[in-house]
């Protein structure tokens, strides 16, 4: 009887880590990582150039809040709409990614 408590605590352990691990996910727990961002960016140079005009050197934070909401919006301008197009192909991490890489154009 005592052995078997011992089991099923240790087997609950784990499924517990992961409940109590999810939700700080989601809250800010981002890593991106500026080498696979420099090669996705390759999508961002036709309107932003190779020197990031208007977004080089801009907080990481704010840039993916702002990517973020170019995925979902909707715009009228034709650039801003070929921008939503590249940037609804790409995934949370690979926006993670390009914010690492721009932020330290
Ligand atoms: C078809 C042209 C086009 C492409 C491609 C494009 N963008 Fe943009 N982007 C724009 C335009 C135009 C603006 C300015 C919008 C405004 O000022 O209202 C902009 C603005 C932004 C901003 C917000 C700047 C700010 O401070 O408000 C970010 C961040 C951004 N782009 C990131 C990207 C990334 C990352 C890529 C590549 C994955 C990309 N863009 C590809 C045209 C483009």
């Amino acid at each position: 009887m005592n052995s078997l408590l011992k089991c099923t605590g240790l087997l609950a352990l784990p499924v517990l880590g992961l409940m109590l691990a999810s939700p700080a996910d989601s809250a800010q727990q981002w890593i991106g990582n500026p080498a696979t961002g420099a090669e996705l960016y390759d999508a961002c140079v036709p309107c932003h150039t190779l020197r990031g005009n208007g977004i080089a050197g801009a907080k990481e934070d704010a840039l993916i809040d702002k990517m973020k909401k170019y995925r979902t919006g909707t715009y009228a301008s034709p650039k801003i709409q070929g921008m939503q197009k590249v940037l609804q192909s790409m995934s949370d991490q690979q926006l993670f990614d390009l914010a690492a890489y721009i932020t330290k154009m």
